[in-house]
């Protein structure tokens, strides 16, 4: 089956909050939305690959999230798990254009 692209509006950027995590829900999937100190925004899937934690809760320190469960440290640009523990979550693309903030699905 061909995979489509949904470019799926989640509000303005001034409605992120900095530096932390917020819980967007769309269609079945759970993702958590940063907004980087820099300005950047950052969107991955809203559970920890070890034992289901919730990223958006978690503490955002430059472009990692720390888990609130037992703090395994997790990229938000590409998902990936850091050094010691192994895994990674999904993520997303993220557009912004007229400051709306849109993030990319592919299913
Ligand atoms: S659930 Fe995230 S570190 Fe354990």
């Amino acid at each position: 089956m061909e995979k489509t692209t949904s470019c799926v509006l989640i509000g303005g950027v001034d409605q992120l909050p900095q530096k932390l995590g917020k819980t967007v829900t769309i269609g079945n999937k759970e993702i958590a939305v940063f907004k980087l100190e820099n300005g950047d925004i950052r969107a991955i899937e809203n559970r920890c690959p070890h034992k289901g934690g919730v990223l958006a809760e978690g503490i955002l320190s430059g472009e990692y999230v720390f888990c609130p469960m037992h703090d395994w440290k997790i990229s938000v640009k590409d998902g990936k798990v850091q050094a010691p523990d192994i895994g990674c979550v999904q993520s997303y693309p993220v557009e912004v254009k007229d400051d709306q903030v849109y993030i990319l699905i592919r299913e």
